[in-house]
């Protein structure tokens, strides 16, 4: 058994629901906690120094980390309901294995190696993707941040300090400036590798992308007694706007997606009297992601005269464009042999760091493509490729 086979398997059950397959790992929760823990272990186990920011994330650190110029890496241990294996613990892990690499190797870095566990970088408990990283960066207010509520209506206060013992700590400019670069590894979203024929890449940029809320409200009513004529079915509103985001997506060669909604009442008898739902659009450019969100809206206010309903709009998590490093990108395609260098439409903590200090990402294929599913997956020999290629490039910036 490998290393990355072995450590890899201490993570398969925690979180798994055994009937989808997938993972329920959402930050401060149960699941995320025991991996939390299980980093704590693995990270003391090799001698790293850890730090908490106060604001849920991780750093285990190789040297002394106040030398500052530090070389990060490491990703997230959340995941989406019913997620995959490999999205986020794949970085965190290989960053574990590429520094048991980098000590096989007899190497002593020149400057302090880190890795890093960002917290609720998926968003997907308290709404706001990258929220560790963005705390951490002062792009979120700590008091809004403490204010965000779950599915559950607890607040992030609550169910930090339930789990660390304090709410989110905001801004660490004094942490951020001992990083001297960030270097995440990830699987692939996506299927390009596989016709490329190769286990690794290099990330070029992140399209912008963001979440934004639509509440469509009408007249709770009893569907038997109703008549057609007379009702206000913010369903129907809703039904309307799904399909405008697809088409509004492929008329502009972008993506939009509603893959979360709420009804209320939810019942099978009663016409619902409001509908909430979830638009994730992303696009190559910020403008056409903006014209994206701007003709749904636009539709879903013309079917609501329609039907008697009404619809507001809310952004909830918006993500600019990242161009990565270009220096640092280079380096690493040459150094991984011209490693192919890919763009992404999924967003990352890299994404938030990136305007910070200069960053990269590596890519592990992924043969598939498919990801935020249970059905994610890299083979074995391609984390290892990955693992190496990692080493490689903590070898070549910090040494
Ligand atoms: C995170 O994976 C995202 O792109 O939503
Ligand atoms: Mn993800
Ligand atoms: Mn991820």
């Amino acid at each position: 058994m490998s290393a990355f086979t072995e450590l890899w398997a201490q993570l398969a059950p925690v979180g798994r629901d055994p009937e989808t397959g997938g993972y329920l790992r959402y930050a401060f929760g149960a699941a995320e906690m025991t991996l939390r823990g299980w980093f704590l272990d693995q990270a003391r186990a090799r001698d790293l120094v850890v730090e908490e920011d106060g604001n849920g994330n991780i750093f285990a650190w190789w040297g002394d980390p106040a030398a500052g110029g530090a070389v990060l890496t490491g990703s997230h241990l959340d995941s989406v309901p019913h997620g995959g294996a490999y999205d986020g613990p794949l970085g965190v892990v290989s960053a574990l294995l590429a520094v048991d690499e980098l000590r096989a190797r007899g190497v002593t870095p020149a400057r302090p190696i880190g890795i890093a566990v960002f917290a609720e970088e998926e968003g997907s408990r308290f709404g706001l993707a990258c929220l560790g990283s963005r705390l951490l960066a002062g792009l979120v207010d700590p008091a809004a941040a403490a204010a965000l509520t779950d599915r559950d209506g607890v607040t992030l206060d609550t169910a930090m300090r339930a789990a660390l013992g304090t709410g989110p700590a905001g801004a660490r400019p004094d942490l951020l400036g001992r990083i001297g670069c960030y270097v995440e590894l990830h699987v692939e979203q996506g299927r390009a590798l596989v016709d490329l024929n190769r286990p690794v890449a290099v990330a070029s940029a992140i399209w912008p992308h963001g979440r934004w809320r639509l509440d469509f409200h009408g007249e709770a009513n009893h569907a038997g007694t109703t008549l057609m004529a007379d009702r206000r079915d913010p369903m129907l509103t809703f039904a309307a706007t799904v399909l405008a985001a697809n088409d509004e997506a492929r008329r502009l060669g972008a993506h939009a997606t509603i893959g979360r909604v709420q009804v209320y009442p939810n019942a099978t008898n009663a016409v619902p009297g409001k509908v909430s739902a979830w638009l994730d659009a992303r696009a190559y450019s910020p403008e056409t992601m903006e014209q994206v969100v701007a003709g749904v809206h636009l539709h879903a206010q013309h079917r609501a005269m329609t039907d008697g309903t009404k619809v507001t709009l809310t952004a909830e998590s918006v993500s600019p464009e990242t161009e990565f490093h270009s220096g640092l990108r280079d380096r690493l395609a040459k150094l991984l042999d011209d490693a192919p260098v890919l763009p992404t439409g999924a967003g990352h903590d890299a994404g938030v760091l990136s305007a910070f200090v200069p960053t990269a990402m590596l890519f592990v294929r992924n043969p598939t493509g498919i990801s935020h599913s249970p059905a994610e997956h890299a083979p074995d020999p391609d984390c290892e490729a990955g693992i190496q290629s990692l080493a490689d490039v903590l070898a070549d910036l910090a040494c």
